[in-house]
């Protein structure tokens, strides 16, 4: 079967032929990919500033954000069937007993270090034309998604961010405990993870603002439009105006992976506010940012700061839920996040170029 793989140590990325995975176990289960997903770590892993093959392999196949259909299962399989649609989550557990989130399945708090990630540490990835995996990786997935399903891994960055948020409001007193209809958020970001993490927050009726460079008629900002959100331009506003525009901001949904904007909008985070890392930024040169004022309005504001990881299988879970009412309430911005599809023999040049909000590799 063809694959797309980078080889580090020759500084390649090309299409391979690999064996067809074979069911080896009980409870696996066997995946025709049907459309793998592009991200900003896969274009980190085909420049060669991230990523690790397998042990003992020269390369790594790429790839993370994956729709199948399953096409075989063990004997010991009881949740998927031939037929079933459905999407796989991407950290797998490392191998020491020491580690409590691994050993209980929430990898994603791995202690060791040791875990791998499939595209992208350790474990190959789904660019591919078969996967086989454990039972408990792969979540089904209705068949009403099957066109937007391959963007519920970048929604789990969304969903875990929302599961940390919903522990960080308990720690204040009960009645302090708002409706989220009378809070607002600001999306930092207006990529796929910031757009799908907003659809998320519009959908939980917060009042949702989207701050990303960007001119008023980008593909982008006609999204955020449609979903119900409101754009703020990077470009025009300083974040002191945000302010001005939003009222207290209780809650930031950071999806740029870019270090000075976010804090600076750190700095003018809201009373009792929550500010969610989810970027990760490349090595770059040290920023210049305000800490005093960002330390004072910590204390005084009583602000938590949380960075998130994705996912646990529960936010896979939450995520195939939320994409069916996300299609109900605005379909046509959930579709508009998927600008381009190209097929696994021109996946090299897509995953080597830019633009548009999400490609995606159709494989069958
Ligand atoms: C993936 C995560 C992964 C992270 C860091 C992201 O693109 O979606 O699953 O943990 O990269 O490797
Ligand atoms: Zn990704």
């Amino acid at each position: 079967m063809k694959a797309l793989a980078v080889f580090p140590s020759s500084r390649e990325v090309r299409l391979i032929d690999q064996p067809e995975p074979m069911i080896a176990g009980p409870t696996e289960v066997k995946l025709r990919i049907l459309e793998a997903g592009i991200c900003g770590t896969d274009r980190e892993i085909t420049s060669f500033q991230y990523g690790t093959p397998p042990v003992n392999s020269p390369h790594l196949i790429i790839g993370h954000e994956a729709l199948g259909e399953v096409i075989e299962v063990g004997s010991g399989v009881t949740g998927l069937a031939p037929g079933d649609l459905a999407v796989l989550t991407v950290r797998r557990p490392c191998p020491h007993d020491r580690c409590g989130p691994c050993r209980k399945g929430r990898q994603d708090f791995c202690i060791t270090g040791d875990f791998t990630e499939r595209g992208i540490k350790g474990a190959h990835g789904y660019m591919t034309e078969f996967v086989v995996d454990d039972e408990r990786y792969v979540v089904k997935v209705p068949k009403e998604l099957r066109e937007v399903a391959v963007l519920i891994e970048p929604l789990t960055v969304a969903e875990k961010a929302a599961e940390q948020g919903r522990v960080l409001v308990q720690r204040l007193p009960g009645d302090l405990k708002n409706d989220p209809s009378s809070l607002s958020a600001v999306v930092l970001g207006a990529g796929p993870i910031g757009l799908l993490g907003a659809m998320k927050l519009v959908d939980g009726k917060w009042n949702t603002y989207v701050y990303s460079r960007g001119k008023a008629d980008s593909p982008n900002v006609r999204i955020v439009s449609a979903m119900g959100a409101r754009f703020v331009s990077s470009e025009e506003h300083p974040p002191a105006d945000l302010v001005k525009m939003v009222g207290n901001i209780s809650l930031v949904y950071e999806a740029t992976g870019a270090a000075k904007i976010s804090f600076d909008v750190l700095s003018v985070l809201g009373v009792n506010g929550v500010f969610l890392f989810t970027g990760v930024p490349g090595v770059m040169a040290p920023v210049e940012i305000d800490a005093e004022q960002i330390m004072r309005n910590l204390v005084l504001n009583n602000q938590v700061i949380c960075g998130t990881v994705n996912a646990g299988r529960a936010s896979f879970e939450e995520g195939v839920q939320d994409l069916v009412s996300f299609m109900r309430r605005f379909p046509a911005a959930v579709r508009a996040l998927i600008t381009a599809r190209v097929a696994l023999d021109d996946a090299r040049d897509a995953v080597l170029s830019r633009g548009g909000i999400k490609s995606v590799i159709t494989v069958a």
